[in-house]
């Protein structure tokens, strides 16, 4: 039984909730394994839209169960008025069909207000990360640290109070040095206290479900936020977020073995884009930036920025489908392409006049590196709401397959609309 893994290949944003959504018809269990509210997933069924930033995609689908893994850094507050919101649409959240591990991290005010404090103070110097300021960083450095507080201390009143005195000893140093006000002992307590009654029923022992359910033959898919220019280890460090996104961090962010994992299928925009500060070789801070923009509607789910947009980078998706192992790649937004007289492609770059086929580690090598861009001809007619490949232009077609060969991956879903059925399958990710 193959397990399916989905990652972004690029900086995120490349329309995985709504390929989660249209796998998790074929799973039994979805489950997020790294990230936080920081990740924003749009999913639009019969017209309805549902933007979730923590909660699995599978969450919007009747009799499956989601799953919030370790991995993730959860904040209740956000946790609770995601589900109120969802609620309101009619989706039924119950501890039946949400699981949250009880060794997940949390996130609190004190996280946020940190990340704040620090992206203000870098404003000034020019070293800003552009972070989503929801305090992802501080959270996972709580983790590492092994201060954090998690899910189950909620239900341990006894000794809840001595991780609160050692997560604030820390805290307070920091922000006494930073200028900001000491946090009070009492203040995290009540904050703590006052969402544990909500919390602690979805609480459960999430690597003991995820084994039965695969000794049962029962089909989960790991649902990856961010996306692999994001990783702490394998992006643009610094300009990363503060966990690993790769595909090999589903089993640790959830408590499975590696051989649970059986495909990798790697979500991929038929362009580029990002958010936040950081290198970007194939930016186009010019019309044809503004017309992706535009066209392909990049504004950011969960803080509304405007995304950095730019030509396919096939250096560094290729550099994806390594470290990530993906089998395929799920194509997303070629419509937004659509109408172009030309469109580029970047191939290869030249690094202080050398050639390279890689993104070199270092962040002055990043920002100097020089995109080489191979010229395609455009597609005159749609493929917005395709549904098979012989709907498609023969030239968009070429662009695909050219794209397939550039990065060594074949496509395995195409994605023409935000629609859940404007979806063309090539090869099914979770047959065996
Ligand atoms: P953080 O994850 O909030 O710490 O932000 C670190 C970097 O990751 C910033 O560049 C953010 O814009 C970026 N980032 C975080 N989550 C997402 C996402 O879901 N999509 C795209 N970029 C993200």
């Amino acid at each position: 039984m193959a397990n399916v893994v989905v990652v972004g290949s690029q900086w995120g944003d490349e329309g995985k909730g709504k390929i989660v959504d249209w796998l998790s018809e074929r799973a039994d269990v979805v489950v997020r394994f790294q990230g936080g509210h920081n990740a924003g997933h749009t999913l639009v069924v019969d017209g309805k839209v549902y933007k979730l930033s923590l909660l699995p995609s599978g969450v919007v689908r009747e009799g499956k169960l989601s799953v919030i893994g370790n991995g993730v850094v959860f904040d209740p507050h956000a946790f609770v008025a995601e589900v109120s919101k969802l609620k309101e649409q009619g989706v039924s959240v119950t501890p039946d069909r949400l699981k949250i591990a009880e060794n997940t991290s949390l996130i609190l005010s004190l996280h946020r207000e940190l990340d704040g404090f620090r992206e203000d103070a870098a404003s000034n110097s020019g070293t800003k990360i552009g972070t989503t300021r929801r305090g992802i960083g501080p959270a996972y450095e709580d983790k590492v640290g092994r201060r954090a507080i998690r899910v189950m201390d909620l239900a341990d009143l006894e000794t809840l109070p001595l991780k609160v005195d050692r997560m604030l000893t820390h805290h307070n140093a920091v922000r006494r040095g930073l200028g900001h006000p000491e946090v009070e002992h009492s203040a995290i307590m009540t904050e703590l206290t006052s969402v544990a009654d909500e919390i602690l029923p979805y609480m459960d022992r999430v690597w003991k479900i995820l084994d039965d359910k695969r000794r049962a033959g029962e089909r989960i898919l790991f649902e990856g936020a961010q996306g692999t220019l994001l990783d702490i280890d394998h992006g643009t460090y610094p300009f990363v977020t503060s966990s690993n996104t790769v595909a090999g961090q589903a089993a640790p962010g959830s408590g499975v073995g590696p051989g649970a994992i059986g495909y990798v299928l790697g979500i991929t925009k038929a362009y580029t884009t990002r958010v936040g500060e950081g290198p970007f070789p194939t930016e186009q801070d010019n019309e044809v930036g503004e017309f992706l923009g535009t066209r392909g509607r990049e504004f950011g789910t969960v803080t509304g920025r405007k995304r950095r947009c730019g030509w396919f980078d096939a250096v560094l998706v290729r550099q994806a489908v390594a470290v990530n192992g993906i089998n395929g790649i799920a194509l997303t937004k070629l419509d937004v392409l659509d109408g172009l007289d030309e469109i580029k492609v970047c191939t290869g770059y030249t690094l202080d006049g050398e050639l390279i086929d890689y993104l070199p580690a270092s962040q002055g090598a990043q920002a100097r590196v020089e995109p080489i861009y191979e010229s395609l001809e455009g597609w005159k007619g749609t493929t917005a709401g395709a549904r098979s490949w012989n709907d498609l232009p023969a030239q968009a077609v070429k662009y695909v397959r050219y794209i397939e060969e550039l990065i060594g991956a074949p496509v395995a879903l195409l994605s023409t609309s935000p629609e859940r059925d404007d979806t063309i399958l090539v090869t099914d990710p979770f047959q065996d």
